[in-house]
């Protein structure tokens, strides 16, 4: 967590590029004020005329917003749309089916180029797989693949035929992939053969076979497998197919399901502070507007632009901005397969040089290791690269530093380029506080304001509003679209997570805390307020490291805290009191290895302790994130 010294300790103003706001969707600070004051003054009007301008509904919906179930709003109800149809068909009806869709870069530099015609063409053979298959509206997927265009077709032609897509991000271990199988009763499974990350194959079907041998997804009748490698898998003819096999077969025409616009899209898993992570349930008509709208607003999106979110469609981000948003609006955009590192650091920026982007979105951590080997190599430096098609930066999922962001809009966006650092969750669909391009002044470090109609605030643990310069507790006091609708099979759960009773019950708590500054009213996040950990923008659970350890059979106990890091922003540190006695030397270093490859194992590399401490005795001070450990030893 910040301190609320540091956070309101800067005062650097960047006022937007003149150029750049006299053509923007939202143009100067009046344009914003506008909005806001729109939404505020007719909710439901406001949204509805958003929905209405954004979105092609098939048969338009008679209601906004309906509050009669809170917590458990329903928006746009007996409207019927499609999220497929808007996102191909209509550019295609529109004349723009020659328009470059994705730009693919494998991770061996290999470019394929795919046009919205083909997407959709690729997306209606994939449906009519399903379909044949006995696929239908309401059934869930499980989508386990890589950065790749058949992810985007499995994700659309799952929407195509109203089946509620779940992604499993490609570093989730079998035991993770299983989870999710059986949370969401999965009727098929999307998954490729192996994954290309860095020049190295990594296995994917394997770990599908693996989650699927553990038991309780029998419901699951169709493996469907993208040929990636070409590497050697084990094949089950009951269940397993060949995605470029069931397509062939197709027709590539395929009537869109229209479904109702709380009709579930998707349901995407995240931690939470306790227990087991939470299938975020999404809808159809809400979330696709957000997606879309920010696209607009947030990232100016304009149709010469060349768009490029880093994120994997694992991730929320992946969802709303590659899959999602930047196909609604239309756009060109750039999906790549591999890492920021690999053949070299300059990756980025040689991609952004190469395809001409104009909106780069990343994470911090990328920033940050990327500003870290440019230190070290100049070969790598952006100044080797020619940056100049860049008119708008933007960050998301975690507190970007300001000196990672003066690096980034110095070297990266040339002074001249906006940074939008959008602050939101898997929970909120789309952004929630970010600057606009064209509108406002930027501040390094902080998120800046709400985006209109977004009523966020920051309160006290009794829900009332604190004054600026006083930090306190996120929270968003109205309903909006693109807010999730539940957690799958869990309501109860959704209730007293995202509306407890203390706050009074209406308000959204985020689990962030925040400070607003006295003079702009601007809001900086200051970190998480409980158990959840960021890690390299990936969200974990403490509880959820903790009772992986504790499964293990030389693990007594286990607590599990986040300490700062300069590239990572947190790493996990495990504290273990072991069954036995406590190792020394060689043998605590095999243990630590032992007990890492286990977490690996049970949750992902990604939740892997960075280190041990395993001469623990006791972890209550420990537990209460009171300390990081040093007095315990
Ligand atoms: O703590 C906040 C942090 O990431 C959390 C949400 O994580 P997730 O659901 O995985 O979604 C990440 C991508 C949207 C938030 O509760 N976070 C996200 N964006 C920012 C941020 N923290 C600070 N600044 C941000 N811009």
């Amino acid at each position: 967590m910040k301190s609320i010294e540091s956070v309101l300790h800067e005062h650097r103003l960047f006022p937007p590029p003149a150029e750049l706001a006299a053509d923007a969707a939202i143009s100067g600070m009046d344009a914003y004020k506008t909005l806001v004051a729109e939404a505020e003054a007719d909710y439901n009007g406001f949204w509805g005329r958003l929905a209405r301008e954004t979105l092609t509904w098939k048969a338009p919906f008679s209601k906004v917003l309906d509050e009669s179930n809170a917590p458990f709003y329903t928006w746009f109800e007996d409207g019927e749309l499609n999220a497929s149809y808007n996102c191909l068909d209509r550019h295609v009806e529109a004349g723009n089916g020659d328009r470059v869709a994705i730009l693919f870069e494998a991770d061996d530099g290999t470019v394929a180029t795919v046009t919205y015609q083909d997407l959709l063409q690729r997306v209606c053979r994939f449906a009519n797989a399903f379909r044949r298959r006995g696929v239908k509206k309401g059934d869930r997927v499980v989508i386990y693949l890589p950065m790749s265009v058949e992810g985007v077709v499995a994700m659309q032609a799952c929407a195509r035929i109203g089946a509620t897509h779940s992604i499993v991000f490609g570093g989730f271990s079998a035991k993770s992939l299983h989870e999710r199988l059986v949370g969401v009763g999965a009727v098929a499974l999307v998954t490729a053969d192996e994954q290309m990350r860095g020049g190295k194959a990594l296995p994917l079907k394997s770990i599908a076979d693996e989650a699927l041998a553990l038991g309780g997804c029998e419901a699951v009748k169709s493996v469907i497998v993208y040929q990636r490698t070409g590497g050697k898998i084990q094949w089950n003819a009951d269940r397993d197919l060949w995605m470029h096999e069931l397509a062939q077969a197709e027709a590539s025409t395929c009537e869109p399901e229209w479904v109702g616009a709380e009709h579930p899209l998707f349901i995407l898993y995240t931690s939470g502070s306790t227990g087991k992570p939470k299938g975020v349930q999404h809808s159809t008509g809400g979330f696709l507007l957000w997606a879309a709208q920010t696209m607009k607003w947030t990232f100016d999106w304009k149709p010469t632009d060349v768009f490029w979110c880093t994120a994997d469609i694992g991730w929320i981000t992946g969802h709303s901005y590659i899959t999602y948003g930047p196909l609604a609006v239309g756009g060109t955009q750039v999906l790549f397969e591999g890492v920021p590192t690999y053949p070299h650091a300059g990756r980025f920026w040689d991609m952004i040089a190469k395809h001409q982007v104009t909106v780069f979105y990343t994470a911090p951590t990328a920033i940050r290791s990327l500003i870290k080997a440019a230190a070290v190599d100049e070969k790598v430096s952006p100044s080797n690269y020619d940056l100049s098609s860049l008119r708008i930066l933007g960050s998301v999922g975690e507190p970007i530093n300001p000196e990672g962001w003066m690096w980034y809009y110095t070297n990266i966006g040339g002074a001249r380029c906006p940074i939008l650092d959008t602050w939101w969750q898997t929970e909120t669909g789309g952004h929630m506080i970010s600057p606009l391009p064209g509108a406002t002044p930027l501040v390094p470090g902080s998120c800046t304001l709400p985006l209109p109609g977004i009523m966020a605030a920051v309160v006290d643990e009794t829900g009332q509003d604190v004054p600026a310069g006083q930090g306190g507790i996120l929270v968003i006091k109205r309903p909006w679209p693109a807010m999730l609708r539940t957690i799958w099979g869990d309501p109860e759960r959704y209730q007293s997570s995202y509306f407890p009773e203390e706050l009074g019950g209406k308000l959204y708590l985020a689990g962030d805390g925040a400070v607003r500054d006295p003079v702009t009213g601007y809001f900086t996040i200051m970190g998480r307020i409980d158990d959840v950990l960021n890690v390299s923008g990936h969200r974990l659970g403490t509880m959820e490291i903790e009772s992986a350890l504790a499964a293990n059979a030389l693990v007594a106990e286990a607590a599990v805290v986040g300490r700062p890091d300069e590239i990572t922003g947190e790493t996990v540190i495990a504290f273990v009191v072991l069954k036995g006695a406590r190792p020394e030397g060689e043998e605590a270093v095999k243990i630590a290895n032992a007990l890492r490859a286990w977490v690996s194992k049970e949750i992902g590399p990604i939740a892997k302790p960075r280190t041990f401490d395993l001469a623990t005795t006791c972890l209550r001070r420990v537990r209460a994130r009171s300390c990081a450990g040093c007095c315990v030893r």
